[in-house]
């Protein structure tokens, strides 16, 4: 039964989206959205922060392949708000009123920042305000639940402490506390071709990501490639078999089973069977979802319509908040509420 009570979600329009955000991030959003009020957003102003000008991939085509990827994996939009995070201009607002309330060696510390900035010689200070961003994102809806991977945990915290920190300052509940919801499995998808890092849309090898434009045979292709553990076991264990445990992963994930359940079946097979099965799962729950965004991506119009209705809705809620909080920091333009 839904409630009152808010879920907010995104994904960063910066390739086409993979088995890890699939996994990690929309299939709980698809379960949740009948318990929740949700808002599900394409984040286009954080995909800034990595900006780099493809020929063959814009910020444009992105959102337009994330929002079709919502809808075609069953996000209603009937039921929940889908929208661009630059149709609302409230975001950027309250992430700059955030980035007076938070400090150098909080944001200095997040792991996402160092890891992306490691090897840059010139910061985009986006990168570096990038989880005030975040959780403005969070904060303008008031949500409570915020379903993301493991490696989104982190900004999750900060956005808690600013949230208290800003209601403790300003002596008014302002902002509701959000709860991040991380899933048991799947949270933390790994490159097929190194499985001690996460699957990425941006990353220096494709052929370790699945992405959900792959053809199957790409799939096929990728997961039998990918990098095995030494031994011939089929077990779970992350630390010494994080290749073999990541396909055990995805099969769970993918089928709702447990991972004993998954490895069972393996006692008495060998790492080619367990990849092949692997690729046979992931084509079978994917290739729907290939033919409806590509369905859906040749209805701009009902698209657009889509984002049009979603843009107004979230910019309706989100303007509720920032009044507040203009009005409790005492700025005195923008209280008078909605503007547009
Ligand atoms: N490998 C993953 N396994 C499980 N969940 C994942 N998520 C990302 N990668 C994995 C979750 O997907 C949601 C959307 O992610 P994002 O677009 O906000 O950016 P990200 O977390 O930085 O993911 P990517 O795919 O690695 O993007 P790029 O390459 O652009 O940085 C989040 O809930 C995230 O946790």
């Amino acid at each position: 039964m839904k409630n009152n009570r808010v879920l907010l979600s995104g994904i960063q329009p910066t390739n086409a989206i993979t088995l890890g955000n699939y996994l990690g991030a929309l299939k709980n959003w698809t379960q949740l959205q009948d318990s929740y009020r949700c808002y599900f957003a394409v984040v286009d102003l954080h995909s800034l922060v990595t900006y780099q000008h493809q020929a063959d991939s814009s910020i444009a085509d992105n959102t337009w392949y994330a929002l079709a990827t919502y809808l075609a994996t069953g996000i209603d939009p009937e039921r929940a708000c889908l929208f661009a995070q630059s149709q609302v201009a409230q975001h950027s607002q309250l992430a700059w009123i955030l980035n007076c309330f938070s400090y150098m060696g909080e944001l200095t510390r997040m792991t996402q920042f160092k890891d992306k900035s490691k090897d840059k010689t010139n910061i985009p200070a986006g990168l570096f305000n990038y989880p005030t961003l975040m959780a403005a994102d969070i904060l303008l809806y008031q949500a409570e639940l915020v379903p993301v991977g493991e490696d989104q945990r982190q900004h999750l915290e900060l956005t808690r402490n600013l949230a208290q920190r800003v209601n403790k300052a300003l002596g008014s509940q302002l902002f509701t506390v959000p709860e991040p919801y991380i899933a048991k499995l799947g949270a933390r998808v790994m490159d097929l071709r190194n499985p001690l890092i996460k699957m990425s849309k941006t990353t220096e090898n494709p052929q370790g990501t699945i992405f959900l434009n792959d053809s199957n045979e790409q799939i096929a292709k990728k997961i039998a490639r990918a990098i095995t553990d030494s031994g011939k076991e089929i077990v779970f264990d992350q630390q010494t078999k994080p290749g073999i445990s990541n396909l055990l992963v995805i099969q769970a994930v993918i089928e709702g089973q447990s991972i004993d359940t998954v490895v069972n079946r393996y006692q008495h097979s060998n790492y080619g069977k367990l990849k092949s099965d692997t690729a046979e799962i992931v084509i079978a729950e994917l290739q729907p979802v290939r033919d409806k965004i590509k369905q859906l991506l040749a209805e701009r119009q009902y698209l657009q319509q889509v984002l049009t209705a979603g843009g107004q809705q979230a910019r309706q809620t989100a303007q509720m908040t920032l009044a507040h909080v203009h009005q409790v920091l005492g700025i005195v333009t923008n209280q008078g509420g909605l503007r547009d």
